[in-house]
């Protein structure tokens, strides 16, 4: 049956066969994924090209059917490409769009691309090929983002900082160490996507409708014309799931909690309470009412851009719950979520990555847009008793039991916060009002480099171990 279509075409849409009377608009609009789903042409173009070369190969389709299919299949690509392509609502989603238009241009062969196989096999392929791609493309922009906070840590390997434990001041910090921190849990959020995409590229064609398909089809060829790693081992499997979509972004969804922290403190760190480091202007926004206002819009963005993707992992794992095998049109559901959150992750790293990096101004000379105030964090780390677990320790090497120096030490600190003085400020004679066992050698504990400087072993603060972490990290990217 065939139907008359908004620009006047009439589309012939591929299943009327046992229907007698048309769609429902509204229902066909309610039912179209095209509006969306032509993102993937590609994928599908090259599935059907794979698909069409496999047929040929085991002798379902002859060579020149194969050939006229392919050229077709280009011409389509250009026409796409060069947003010539007409698509229709009623042709419901990227496939039959592309398949009918095949056909209108080759005639014959078009109608015998869909031999052994399914729109079902032919979407879990076109979405694991997309996903894939995209996995590599995240994956490039994930780098980046690590080689420039490495970068970064190198630089600020003998920076001081206050680090914080219940966001009160703690011990201090090489920033440096902090740098890394960051680092490493991108570096598990790159190896969790690594991972995924093990089971991402497995595939579903050849499982046709849900059962499998009568022609003698060879799914090794049409796996190794795709890339995919091997075709999948269950067909009904192969047609319904879409668990490799709710890992991605359920990888996702970690990714975007870290650099949700990340923002957090970056957002603390401009404030004019902390005052840690400079974001570039080009990352910032003005106030339309404060002028005085520099607003740290980048990551306040990206910490909010977490909820959406922390919404699509639920929204998927919520579609797939009770879909009984095989293939449910609930699936067509899954391409926004999936869409959005590779659109959102790939937003998020690329302004993650050039914010944590540096470029050339108009001048040529390399400015960072992220650039640590040392005076400032040093005076903070000072002003907040940051060397007080270093006098315990210190007192510890003299004899002293940990839980007493813990005491002694604790009631320094509160002579410290009488007085608006730090540990170092103190006289020795102060100090031994205390503990007897404090001697003169005590003010090279209480320094802010000796304190750092102290935690020397794998995984500690000292700038040494930070430069040797900086190495290993840099050979964890290659
Ligand atoms: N547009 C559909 C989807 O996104 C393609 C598969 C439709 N299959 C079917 N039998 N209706 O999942």
């Amino acid at each position: 049956m065939s139907e008359t279509h908004p620009t006047g075409n009439t589309v012939e849409k591929p299943w009327t066969g046992r229907f007698s009377e048309p769609t429902d608009a509204f229902v066909e609009a309610f039912g179209a994924s095209v509006g969306f789903d032509q993102r993937i042409y590609r994928q599908d173009i090259a599935g059907s090209k794979a698909h069409a070369r496999m047929l040929a190969h085991v002798g379902v389709l002859s060579e020149a059917e194969r050939d006229s299919i392919i050229t077709g299949l280009d011409q389509i690509q250009n026409e796409i490409e060069r947003g010539e392509f007409r698509w229709s609502i009623a042709l419901e989603d990227v496939h039959m769009n592309i398949e009918s238009r095949l056909t209108a241009l080759i005639g014959e062969a078009g109608k015998k691309l869909h031999t052994g196989r399914s729109r079902n096999d032919q979407v879990a392929t076109d979405v694991r090929l997309y996903l894939r791609d995209e996995i590599d493309l995240i994956q490039t922009e994930l780098r980046r983002l690590q080689g420039n906070l490495i970068d970064l840590a190198e630089r600020e390997a003998d920076t001081i900082m206050p680090g914080f434990t219940h966001l009160q001041t703690a011990q201090p910090i090489s920033f440096g160490h902090h740098m890394l921190a960051w680092n490493e849990m991108l570096q598990r959020d790159a190896e969790r996507l690594a991972d995924c995409r093990k089971r991402v590229n497995i595939m579903p064609l050849g499982s046709a409708a849900l059962a499998g398909t009568t022609y003698p089809i060879d799914r090794s060829f049409t796996a190794r014309e795709l890339g995919f790693a091997m075709p999948g081992r269950n067909s009904l499997d192969g047609v319904s799931d879409r668990d490799f979509a709710i890992e991605f972004i359920s990888a996702a969804s970690l990714l975007l909690m870290h650099l949700s922290r990340f923002s957090e403190e970056l957002i603390l760190w401009v404030s004019s309470q902390f005052n840690f480091v400079e974001i570039s202007d080009a990352f910032c926004t003005g106030s339309s009412i404060m002028p005085q206002k520099k607003n740290p819009d980048v990551p306040e963005l990206v910490r909010g851009k977490s909820g959406r993707v922390y919404g699509h992992l639920i929204a998927m794992l919520t579609i797939m719950k009770g879909q009984p095998l095989a293939y449910n049109k609930d699936n067509q559901e899954d391409k926004e979520p999936l869409f959005d959150t590779i659109d959102t992750v790939k937003g998020c790293l690329r302004v993650f990555a050039d914010m944590m990096g540096c470029s050339k101004d108009a001048q040529g000379q390399s400015r960072c847009h992220v650039v640590p105030r040392r005076e400032v964090m040093r005076e903070a780390a000072r002003r907040g008793f940051s060397t007080a677990t270093d006098l315990a320790d210190y007192l510890v090497r003299k004899g002293v039991a940990f839980r007493d120096a813990h005491e002694i030490v604790g009631k320094a600190v509160a002579l410290g916060v009488r007085t608006e003085r730090d540990l170092s400020e103190m006289s020795l004679a102060e100090l031994r009002e205390f503990s007897s066992a404090i001697d003169e050698d005590v003010f090279a504990v209480l320094t802010l480099e000796g304190s750092v400087a102290a935690r020397n072993h794998p995984g500690g603060t000292a700038p040494e171990r930070v430069r040797e972490a900086v190495q290993l990290a840099r050979n964890l990217l290659l």
